[in-house]
């Protein structure tokens, strides 16, 4: 019964692929307590991302305790010197210029990486090919025809599509690099996970608490064991 479960599930999950036409996702390792990583992932976001897209259930002042930082530190490498310490990651793209150049507004990346998952995050991120016939020039392996332009096209080089003809009609297999990027496909993927890693942090930044609690969770456990070992020793004494 649990086997015939499982072959339901995986010919379900293969559907779901198949019926996006995508490429299969590429495995994001994220380790969202790696505090470099989301440090770097949250100066890459607001470098990159921030001209479009905004954070709005996440402030600086609550990043830079999450990631131990000292608010001149995170200024130096988030905020900027005018930016308001308090505030949310907010962008300061009009709504209105947004609609009239990308037809649609960029979304709030909060609770991205839990709507789409962080292997799709990744994928996304490294999934820009070029393709004249859209108007950005660029399409994505992952999300097929996409507004967003390729923002890290200078890091990583211009990705080219490789089709493969199956059943009558071409079919997106793989990407390959047809132009050098500024960065090494090594570095390239290590700053992408980087980006993840505060992605996957932003959408629940309450995870380091309960990491924090849990810790004290496990220890108060461990105190009542001991204490309950040496007074049942002390019982038994007795009855020996
Ligand atoms: C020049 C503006 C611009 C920049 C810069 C930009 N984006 Fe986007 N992004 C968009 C637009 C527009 C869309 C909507 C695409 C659509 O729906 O077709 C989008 C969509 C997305 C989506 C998909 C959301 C969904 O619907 O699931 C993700 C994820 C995303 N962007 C992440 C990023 C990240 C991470 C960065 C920084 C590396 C970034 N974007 C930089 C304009 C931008």
């Amino acid at each position: 019964m649990k086997i015939l479960f499982a072959i339901v599930i995986l010919g379900l999950t293969f559907c779901a692929q198949a019926s996006e036409g995508a490429l299969p996702l590429a495995e994001a390792e994220v380790d969202v307590f790696d505090l470099p990583s989301v440090h770097r992932g949250a100066a890459y976001f607001a470098d990159y991302c921030m001209g479009c897209h905004t954070i709005k259930h996440l402030r600086y002042s609550r990043l830079a305790k999450d990631l131990k930082l000292t608010e001149a530190e995170l200024r130096r490498d988030v905020l900027g010197e005018g930016g308001k310490f308090h505030d949310s990651l907010l962008s300061a793209l009009d709504r209105e210029d947004a609609l009239k150049w990308f037809a649609v507004a960029p979304p709030d990346l909060s609770l991205i990486a839990r709507a789409r998952g962080a292997d799709w995050l990744y994928s996304y991120l490294k999934g820009f090919y070029a393709d004249s016939t859209r108007g950005t020039g660029v399409n994505n392996a992952v999300f097929k025809d996409v507004a967003m332009p390729n923002v890290f096209w200078e890091l990583q080089g211009l990705q080219k599509p490789v089709f493969k003809k199956h059943d009558g009609s071409e079919v997106l297999v793989g990407l390959e690099l047809a132009g050098e990027g500024k960065m090494s496909p090594q570095q390239f993927d290590r700053a992408m996970l980087d980006l993840v890693n505060f992605l996957v942090y932003a959408a629940e930044p309450g995870q380091f608490d309960r990491l924090r609690l849990g810790k004290y969770v496990v220890f108060a456990l461990l105190f009542l064991s001991v204490i309950l070992y040496k007074l049942k020793k002390a019982y038994w004494t007795d009855i020996h």
